[in-house]
């Protein structure tokens, strides 16, 4: 259980890649914190510059441009940035020595918080730029060849889905065959702790005709797997195809008819939001995978309250019961804070006492971290450093249990697996089980991109490893099973 960023399905991928062009094409190197919004924004990045023939490059030393695209949920988050910049204005100085130059960027989340600041703070910098305009990036950098420093942080509500182009075929090839899709974006629930809702501004769903095409076009370029993004992505609605008012729930059972498309998974998801059609896709979308990512945050009524989660832990222990009941073998996984102002030791224990009741798949923990701007740093009753190590620390202790325990029961058992990518030995692959582990499996099992059935055969920190079964015996199995 590290300490690390959500939304959780995924390693932040530390670079995008793009096709190469002409050799003396000037190079971007992105490189991208934080949570798989910032990585779908980096790759919708990456695919732009390209439209102005930048190509990706995987060191900072030999990029014309740096892009950092930013994470500001926690100090520790928002700290890289600078000691990232440190590093980059050395470096810019010695290119600039040569007479070569070099551009830094920043955008993402500590581009919206602080904007101008940045660069009063980092004056090597050349381009702040946020979420919510990054449809403005081209323009932004014709002006900074012109000598101009820029911040654009500014921006009109509609202008939110503006956004970049929508991958081309060879580019979504070059990604693999799970694909992460914005559906979402922003924030109106205002956790007292967070500063989402200030860096990625309010809710806003994107029209269904947007989120088909692009689901389109990413299944044309063979991705078989999508998961839908959002800050709140079970708030997601908009007007369906139908002319009725549509949830997610209807949402992925649209995706579901394209083509290619086998598997769907959305993240992340606030408690309040998981209606009745959305539980009812677990049960009835075989394509929805058996994993969820909900937040809970604390187990103690008092601390909820003054998260402004605007749920007790009853309600959420009574929602992860009509969940399970929809979809019986369904995953959970959680994020969890301690030392919120006024943390008791008894509300601590409320925590693990609920995390004892849930039992987790999979969770992320973190010390509470006081964030500029947001009502939690203005209250007073902090809890001491020592204090909050200790709770996380058992905190942790629980919850990595309960992930061995987890993997441990997938010992022996047959499942479907989508093979992502070659391992490190030859003849292996790795893929995914519906439950999100990766797992390893030997003897050249298929190609990319094939969903084949496996039986798991041991358990790595993170990971399971597996032996592909022959497809009769599957089904032999299943039809054993059945009769
Ligand atoms: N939209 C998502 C969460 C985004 S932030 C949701 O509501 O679930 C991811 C996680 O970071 C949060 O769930 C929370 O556990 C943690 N987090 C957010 N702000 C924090 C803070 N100030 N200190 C510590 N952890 C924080
Ligand atoms: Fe932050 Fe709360 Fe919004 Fe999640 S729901 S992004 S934790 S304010
Ligand atoms: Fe971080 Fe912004 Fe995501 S603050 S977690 S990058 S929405």
């Amino acid at each position: 259980m590290k300490d690390r960023t959500t939304i959780p399905t995924r390693e932040a991928a530390g670079t995008a890649s793009v096709s190469p062009a002409g050799s003396n094409a000037r190079k971007v190197f992105v490189k991208t914190y934080g949570c798989q919004m910032n990585v779908y924004d980096s790759q919708r990045m990456t695919d732009s510059l390209a439209e102005q023939g930048y190509v990706a490059t995987e060191t900072p030393e030999e990029a014309d441009l740096v892009l950092l695209n930013t994470c500001h949920i926690r100090e520790k988050a928002s700290e890289k940035l600078y000691s990232a910049l440190g590093r980059l204005r050395k470096l810019k100085d010695e290119r600039a020595a040569d007479g070569r130059e070099m551009l830094i960027g920043v955008a993402g989340c500590v581009a919206q918080a602080e904007g101008e600041e940045i660069i009063r703070r980092a004056p090597s910098v050349d381009l702040v730029i946020g979420p919510q305009t990054y449809h403005r990036l081209p323009e932004a950098l014709t002006r900074v060849g012109r000598g101009e420093k820029v911040v654009e942080t500014e921006y009109a509500i509609e202008d939110k889905f503006e956004h970049l182009p929508a991958p081309k075929k060879e580019r979504v090839r070059s990604r693999g065959v799970s694909a992460f899709l914005t559906v979402q974006e922003g924030c109106d629930k205002f956790c007292t702790f967070c500063v989402v809702p200030y860096t990625r501004g309010s809710e806003i769903s994107r029209p269904v005709s947007q989120i088909v095409a692009e689901a389109e076009k990413l299944a044309a370029g063979g991705v078989r797997e999508l998961t839908l993004l959002g800050q709140n992505v079970n708030a997601w609605h908009g007007e369906g195809e139908d002319g009725r008012e549509w949830g997610l729930g209807e949402l992925l059972f649209r995706l579901a008819e394209i083509p290619g498309i086998a598997r769907l998974r959305y993240t992340t998801s606030h408690p309040r939001d998981m209606d009745d059609a959305l539980i009812a896709a677990h049960r009835d979308l075989d394509m929805l995978m058996p994993y969820l990512h909900l937040p809970v945050q604390a187990g103690s009524d008092r601390i909820l309250k003054a998260m402004n989660r605007r749920h007790t832990a009853a309600d959420y222990l009574r929602l992860v019961e009509r969940i399970r009941a929809a979809r019986p073998d369904i995953a959970l996984s959680g994020d969890f804070i301690v030392g919120f102002p006024g943390e008791t030791a008894e509300d601590f224990e409320a925590t693990m006492r609920l995390v004892r009741e849930v039992d987790y798949a999979q969770a992320y923990s973190f010390k509470y971290s006081p964030r500029p701007g947001t009502p939690g740093a203005d209250l007073l009753d902090h809890v001491d450093e020592a204090v909050k190590d200790e709770r996380l620390q058992r905190l942790q202790a629980l919850l990595t249990g309960q992930q061995q325990a987890f993997q441990a029961g997938m010992i022996g058992r047959t499942m479907d697996v989508l093979l992502e990518k070659p391992g490190r030995l030859p003849g292996q692959m790795v893929g995914r089980s519906p439950w999100l582990l990766p797992v390893i499996v030997g003897e050249n099992p298929g190609e990319i991109g094939d969903i084949i059935d496996v039986r798991i055969i041991a358990t790595g920190t993170n990971s399971l490893v597996a032996e592909a079964v022959a497809a009769e015996s599957a089904s032999m199995a299943l039809d054993s099973i059945n009769a």
